[in-house]
């Protein structure tokens, strides 16, 4: 074999070997960040290139994120790096859906330096979206090199086949992921409602023992003392207590029940288990923006517990003079729940304790309803929660939806 066929020979082999490296990586690996890092590793060794860097795409925030590379001081910035969609190359590309080979960097306008990727380290680059059908760009594959024009036409066309093969081990790991986080938010709903369930039970035993049985023993005690009576006024005297005990007695059962379940939900409906919440809620101003909507029972119950815990939260932590609380159809047939404050505000991101279920207790709610949560708030301006629902839950019937 002369010296130019023997390269070319070796330069198919390490294509072939880069595609079955990917197969093999996509049939063992499970956690997309195994799968980004391994890939980057055999592409750079397939290109002769000297950094790879896959970025997946973050559709409802329009950025791409660094999620895998090579080398290993790269892929340590996994999940910190995130381009909005248009920015630097890796942006322009996820914008465009369209490959960018670049010989120079340095003269290209779509180039952005980000430090920590040491892009003075590096010349030319080659960036591929990673396209799904119909056309959806679900990551970027960036591989870059020292020298100028390092990448010939044809690495770019066979870096787009790997581009094409990598699209579904994303998505397919996307989604996996997305799996994995909702059977962990169910599963950590399922033990919230037990624990809920077992505080109830303690706080129903509490009420019937502390408040209940001891207002009917009491009462019990006073009737037979009046069957000993000879009196009208004393016999009178005695009965009077004894209804004072037994209306007593059955106000705290009603407090009892009605702590378990908004009944005030099967008693007047939705907006108006609302207004009376507003009402009630605390020392601020509550101005009320509601549409009826006929919703199933179980949605219902999901949204009443949803704002009486904002409505909770703007009473212990917000400090607030007014509070915003919408809910209405959604322009894509859903529906959007609002519970906006001008409080004091905190920083979303550093919330979560581990004795606060609050927050983390609406989200799972409204994923387990298909929709989602969105808090918006920082430190001086507010909060403002959002909760929008899709069409689905309109039609949901009870029955195949969880109940809670
Ligand atoms: N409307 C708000 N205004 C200001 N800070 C808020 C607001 N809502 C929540 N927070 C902050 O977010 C944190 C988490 O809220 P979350 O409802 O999850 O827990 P919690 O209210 O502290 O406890 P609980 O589990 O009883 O609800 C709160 O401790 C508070 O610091
Ligand atoms: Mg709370």
């Amino acid at each position: 074999m002369t010296g130019e066929r023997s390269d070319r020979y070796a330069a198919e082999v390490a294509w072939t070997d880069l595609l079955r490296g990917i197969v093999s990586i996509a049939g063992e690996e499970r956690q997309l960040r195994s799968v980004l890092r391994q890939t980057a590793r055999l592409v750079v060794a397939a290109t002769g290139a000297d950094a790879c860097f896959v970025h997946v795409v973050d559709h409802d925030a329009r950025e791409v994120v660094l999620m895998g590379a090579t080398p290993d001081e790269f892929d340590e910035l996994a999940g910190t790096i995130r381009l909005a969609f248009d920015e630097g190359v890796a942006g322009w590309v996820a914008e465009h859906g369209q490959p960018a080979v670049i010989d120079d960097k340095w003269s290209d306008p779509r180039y952005r330096y980000i430090p920590a990727l040491r892009g003075e380290d590096f010349t030319s680059l080659v960036s591929v979206p990673l396209l799904r059908p119909p056309g959806v760009v679900v990551g970027v594959l960036n591989v870059h090199a020292h020298d100028v024009g390092h990448f010939a036409v044809d690495i770019v066309a066979r870096l787009e086949e790997v581009a094409s093969l990598l699209a579904g081990i994303v998505e397919a790991a996307l989604l996996h992921e997305q799996l994995r986080v909702r059977e962990e938010q169910l599963e950590r709903f399922a033990a919230r409602t037990i624990e809920m369930q077992e505080l109830d039970r303690r706080r129903i035993a509490g009420d019937i023992h502390d408040g209940i049985s001891q207002r009917l023993v009491s009462a019990w005690y006073h009737l037979r003392a009046a069957g000993s009576l000879t009196t009208e006024e004393t016999i009178s005297t005695e009965l009077g207590l004894v209804d004072g005990l037994l209306s007593g007695a059955l106000d705290e059962a009603r407090r009892a029940i009605t702590g378990l379940r908004p009944s005030i939900l099967d008693d007047l409906g939705l907006t108006a288990a609302l207004h009376s919440l507003a009402g009630s809620a605390g020392d601020f101003t509550v101005e009320l923006d509601l549409q009826e909507c006929d919703l199933p029972a179980h949605v219902e119950t999901s949204i009443y517990r949803i704002t009486q815990e904002a409505l909770q939260n703007v009473v212990k932590h917000a400090g607030a003079s007014s509070v915003e609380l919408s809910l209405h159809a959604s322009e894509d047939g859903g529906i959007v729940l609002t519970v906006g404050d001008d409080g004091v505000g905190f920083c979303p991101s550093s919330a979560a304790g581990p004795l606060s279920f609050g927050l983390s207790g609406m989200q799972e709610r409204a994923t387990l309803l298909g929709g989602n949560l969105h808090v918006r708030s920082g430190p001086g301006e507010g909060t403002t929660l959002c909760m929008r629902l899709p069409p689905s839950v309109l039609s949901g019937s009870p029955d195949d939806q969880l109940r809670f």
